[in-house]
Formats: C-alpha cells, structure tokens, sequence
C-alpha cells in the first residue's frame, strides 16, 4: 500500500488519462492500495471547474476501471481530487498547482510527497520540467519526496534521448525519474522472469544448443484511432520496437540477474543489450511496411494515407520487422525477429521460441515433413498463457505424427484477474520501487540498436512497402524470413 502522496496528472484531458491512468487510480483505491488522504490533480488548459473534472474522473472510472463501482470508494477518492486549470507555460498556473498541492498537504495529509506524471506530448517535457523546477515543486523537502514519471517516446534517436535525460537530471535525482514502459508492468511480462529463473526445466534448453530462432511479434488490428499528431513521424519502429520489444528481447535473452532489485536487472539487460546488433546488410535484414486500405473486424477500412490528419506523402512505418543477433556465448548464431504493425489480422503480443529439429527422425516410412519444429511460446496477451508445441502420435495410425500444443492459461490456472499494467506501475512510482522502469542505459542501447536502421530507411528515400489492411505485414517480410530459411508465425 503506497503511504501518504499526491499525484499530479499533466495532460489530463487525453486519452491514456481517461482509458488508463485515471481508472488505473481508482482500481488501485478499490483494492486498499491507496491511502484513504491520497490527492489526485489534474493539471490542463481548460477552464474548467473542480466539480467538471470529478465528473470526467468519475465517466472514465465507470467506463474503463477493471474492478467493479463502489460509491465508498469513490466518495473517498473524490476527497482528495482538484483541478488546476492553465498552460504549461504559464507561471500562475504553477503557483497555482504549488498552492493546491500545500493545501492538499494540509487537509488530506499527503505529507509533502508528490509524484508528476507527463501525460503529454514529448515537445512539452522541457517546459514542464523547467516549470516544476522553476516554481521549486521538484525540491523535496526533508523527509519527503517528489518524482516525475514519462512516457515514451523517451527521444527520437540516440542524440535526443541524451538531450532529454539531461533536462530531466537537471531537476530531479536519478532515482526520482520514473520511465514508463507500460509492458513491464504486465503480469506475462513479469512472468518471463518466473518461468526463467523458478524453473529448472527449460534453463538446459535455453541457448543456441536447442534454439533455433526467436520470434517477438506484437500486431495490433487497430489502425492509429486518431492519434494522427502523436503517430505520424514516429511510426512503428520508434512506438513499439524501440520500447516494448526491445525490453522484451532483453527479458527473454539475459542472463540470471542477481536479485530482481532495479540495479541488478538493468545490469543484465544492458550486457545483452550491448551485445546485440543488426545485421550489416540492413535492407535484407528489415522491413518498414504501411498499411493500404482492406478489412478489419469484417468492416472495409481505410488506409494510412487517407486516415484524418495524416500527409498524402507520408513514410511513416505502421509495421516494422528487423533481425536482431547476440554477440555472446549463448545466443551466437541464432537470429531474433522483432515484428509489429498496424492492421494485422489480430492483437496478439507473443514470444516464441522455435527449437531445433531433431538430428535423426527414425519413422521409417512416415511422412515427418509437416511435423513443424518443437516451441515455447509465451502469450503475453490478450490469451495469456503459455503454450508447448511438440510431435505427437496420431491414434488409430501406424505410425502418423501432427504437431500439438500443451497449454498453461492463466484464466484456467488462477482465481485472481491479472491488474493493469498501469495499476501495477502508478503503485510502484508512489512506493518509490524501480525494478520496472526501464533505466537510461537500456533506453540508450535500444537507441543504439534502432538508430543505424532508421537511418537507412530515411536515407532509403521511398515508400515504406504497402500492405493490405487484415494481412499480415509486407510480402518482404515474408520474404526477410525466407531467405534465412524460417517463415513468420501466424498466431
Ligand atoms: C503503446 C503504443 O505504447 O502501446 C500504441 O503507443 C499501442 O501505439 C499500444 O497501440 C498497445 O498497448 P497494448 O498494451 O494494448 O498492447
């Protein structure tokens, strides 16, 4: 349970607040997490009321919460909730924002200790920032604590990632920045590290002894939903890969950390992440992709170029697909492939570990060449679960053989639903715990690793290769995996 705090919500009027953050507060005050003083502020350029805001608040809870309604609960929360209307740029907004957060101290007993959330766009962090240290909210004092939490994207390359650490250094310490990575605040994400390090059973065949080739696919079936201003420039590669697949990678591929504390867990994912790169031969080895219109969920959709906001010209990638080697003694030889996009057929998020086939199949006679090879795959959402993918003996055959799958599903395994991922990271900023923020480090190496190939596809001076909407991605996607011999997986 977080102790006495407040936090303050900048950009409170967009969407990540209302579907996630603010049902994400109430979630954590249904189930005790809260403290019954918690303050909640919303801070935007609207002129609106206090009572407006709880009214906002209390739509976007009963739409989007994951637990049920309760009038207490509420009643409780709505206690501690202000608005403070005004421009980030403007000074009284902040004296504004210093004077409600004294008060809040002072009738809700939040006890000095607040933690900012930058719910806005990355061109409005240096303002912001600057504002709060400007208007001393950043200072700590004695015996309590003051944090900023960010969003992605943490920069758009390697330089301005840089840029952006050293602002935000300027007004707090290290250890009161917090950077969202939302995946690592879900509860498959947190598993990949059980089932690694609790298990004695697949650490043997973790390596380039048994596997074969690693795919991390995230596909979504929804196209941008008006997020026109934030996507386009961005595109897919910088959204999802740079993020939530490179930690993903790192999770999947580093070494047993010593603890799970937050130093000892970015150590091992920055050793494998130093030690990962792509391939020289970058147009052989990636693929930028963007949707054309086609179907999705049985209705006819448009394509990227003619959805609102978005340049007849634009290259924005909406799928992106790279190959990923690891330069150390367990993972040499064996390619990983990151994938996501846009407008695929279905939301899936997996990671799949193809293993080797074996060295001799002795079925004299039988045809073994549809038997696919062994996997593991980790359904990360929205099926959670785990699933083994082996040969097996069809009955009633001589000797026929057909690939099945051992399943583990956390809905049939466990009573308890799994919280947001946002319940999860909102508790830990305001419990002060690191281990699931991505560290400055991992965000520069994943940089690193980006960086060369977005260069090329910027330098590469055409279109990214269009693909129908419901599909799934570019045939040159196809094609990249073709050529190292494998072919993608269609979950
Ligand atoms: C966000 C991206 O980080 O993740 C979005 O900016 C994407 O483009 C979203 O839709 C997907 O999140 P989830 O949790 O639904 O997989």
């Amino acid at each position: 349970m977080a102790g006495p705090s407040a936090l303050v919500l900048f950009g409170v009027t967009g969407d990540l607040a209302r579907k996630k953050l603010l049902p994400a507060v109430y979630d954590l005050a249904n189930r005790g997490l809260l403290p019954p003083g918690f303050g909640l502020v919303g801070f935007a350029r609207r002129d609106w009321a206090a009572e407006h805001f709880a009214e906002l608040v209390e739509d976007a809870v009963k739409e989007h919460a994951r637990t049920e309604f309760r009038e207490d609960v509420w009643k409780q929360l709505l206690e501690g909730i202000r608005f403070v209307p005004g421009d980030l740029a403007d000074n009284e907004a902040f004296e504004r924002l210093k004077a409600t957060l004294t008060d809040l101290d002072e009738s809700q007993g939040t006890g000095g200790n607040h933690a900012f959330y930058l719910s806005v766009p990355p061109g409005a962090f240096d303002v912001a920032v600057a504002q709060l240290r400007r208007h001393g909210l950043a200072n700590r004092p004695k015996g309590s604590w003051r944090r900023v939490v960010i969003e992605k994207p943490f920069g758009h390359d390697l330089a301005s990632a840089r840029q952006l650490e050293r602002k935000l250094g300027r007004a707090f310490e290290p250890s009161s920045i917090f950077r969202i990575d939302h995946y690592l605040g879900k509860e498959t994400v947190q598993n990949l590290l059980a089932f690694r390090f609790a298990n004695t059973m697949f650490e043997p065949i973790w390596n380039r002894t048994y596997i074969d080739h690693v795919q991390i696919t995230m596909a979504e079936d929804i196209g941008i939903e008006g997020r026109a201003g934030y996507y386009d420039g961005i595109g897919a590669a910088r959204d999802v890969i740079q993020n939530h697949l490179v930690q993903l990678l790192a999770l999947t591929a580093m070494e047993e950390p010593t603890s799970f504390g937050a130093d000892n867990l970015s150590a091992e994912k920055r050793k494998v992440l130093a030690a990962a790169r792509t391939p020289s031969d970058l147009d052989a080895h990636t693929v930028h992709g963007q949707y054309g219109a086609g179907w999705a969920g049985g209705r006819e959709v448009p394509g990227y170029l003619e959805e609102q906001g978005i340049p007849a010209d634009s290259r924005t990638d909406t799928f992106a697909a790279i190959r990923v080697d690891i330069d150390n003694r367990r993972w040499a030889g064996v390619p990983f492939y990151l994938r996501t996009g846009k407008r695929l057929p279905r939301r899936v998020t997996e990671v799949a570990l193809n293993l080797r086939r074996a060295p001799h199949l002795p079925f004299n006679g039988t045809d073994v060449r549809s038997l696919g090879s062994n996997a593991l795959v980790l359904r990360i959402q929205p099926d959670e679960g785990i699933t083994l993918r082996f040969g097996a003996k069809v009955p009633a055959t001589p000797m026929e053989l057909r690939d099945v799958n051992m399943d583990f599903g956390y809905d049939s395994s466990f009573a308890e639903s799994s919280p947001e991922a946002y319940e999860r990271l909102l508790l830990d900023v305001l419990l002060g715990s690191e281990p699931l923020f991505p560290q400055p480090e991992e965000v520069e190496l994943s940089w690193k690793l980006l960086d060369p190939v977005l260069e090329r596809w910027a330098n590469l001076g055409t279109a990214p290769d269009h693909y129908v909407s419901g599909t799934w991605g570019p045939q040159s996607a196809a094609d990249m995996l073709a050529r190292d011999g494998f072919s993608w997986r269609r979950p």
